[in-house]
């Protein structure tokens, strides 16, 4: 029987080792201050911008939040990043992406202090990353490794394919498991016989943004499955990168989609407030 990764029930361990955190930090009269910007109204926008408040209000850090129109220009936001940026009260700064069409992302992402870099999407903390000195780590790809961790699967030395080379996810995650000493193939869109390598792997991360593409014949038998992919199926389920139901009689241990890696993404953004707060 594969054992079901509950990603619910860890970020919510984390969350409460982190609440308790922020109540010791505000006994020595320090607080944590996120501050979220959205600029225009995406709907998915809004709800990742309501969720990371919620998270904020449980932990107890500050949130602050900027919902600018989608009109705003590249200059305004620049001008708020930097403000941010010099402000001695802010300890993490996010930007919502997408941005508008009409705004640089990578300029943005850029303009925020790697101090205050709580996404780790700037080219310093990805720097970092990969060269192994300390720095904000992607939310997702670090949610991931901390799930493996809490269950006690080992990594070291273990043969691990990532589906996917996205700069939020396939790549850092790559990183972080070459971290751990696991041996790491990438592989996308363009990998041939994508089936043969996958099936190679100890342990299988797939982030690569097609629902339920992987079937059991991209899995090894007793293989550790991480599903980073979030989608909603023809009958209007949400499911992930990987079909759950034709794989998990032939797996160790599985993320489940929705309850998996999702809930770590926001459970990793307040663990790096909290430690941007604290490395002041
Ligand atoms: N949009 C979707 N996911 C994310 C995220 O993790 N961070 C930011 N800044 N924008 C996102």
């Amino acid at each position: 029987m594969a054992t079901i990764i509950d990603g619910k029930e860890i970020s919510k361990q984390i969350k409460d080792e982190l609440r308790e955190k922020v109540s010791n930090l505000k006994q020595k009269g320090i607080e944590v201050t996120l501050c979220v910007i959205q600029v225009g109204d995406d709907p998915a926008s809004t709800i990742y911008v309501r969720n990371k408040q919620k998270a904020c209000e449980y932990i107890g850090i500050k949130s602050q939040s900027y919902k600018l129109p989608e009109s705003t220009t590249e200059a305004e936001l620049l001008e708020i990043v930097e403000e941010l940026n010099q402000s001695e009260n802010v300890n993490g700064i996010l930007v919502q992406m997408p941005l508008p069409k009409h705004i640089n992302e990578d300029k943005i992402i850029e303009a925020i202090s790697p101090d205050k870099d709580v996404d780790g999407f700037h080219p310093q903390s990805v720097g970092r990353l990969s060269i192994g000195q300390r720095g904000f780590i992607s939310c997702t790809p670090a949610g991931v490794i901390e799930l493996l961790k809490r269950y006690n699967i080992p990594i070291e030395g273990k043969e691990c394919v990532v589906i996917g080379r996205s700069n939020i996810v396939g790549k850092p995650m790559a990183m972080l498991m070459l971290r751990e000493n696991a041996t790491v193939t990438v592989c996308h869109s363009r990998t041939k016989d994508l089936a043969k390598i996958s099936s190679r792997a100890d342990i299988l991360i797939v982030a690569i943004g097609k629902a339920e593409f992987v079937t059991r014949e991209f899995v090894k038998e007793g293989a550790v499955v991480i599903d980073v992919g979030i989608h909603r199926n023809e009958n209007n389920k949400l499911c992930g990168d990987v079909d759950f139901d034709n794989v998990v009689d032939k797996v160790s241990a599985i993320t489940p989609v929705p309850g998996g890696v999702g809930p770590m993404t926001i459970a990793m953004l307040m663990y790096n407030c909290v430690e941007s707060a604290m490395s002041k």
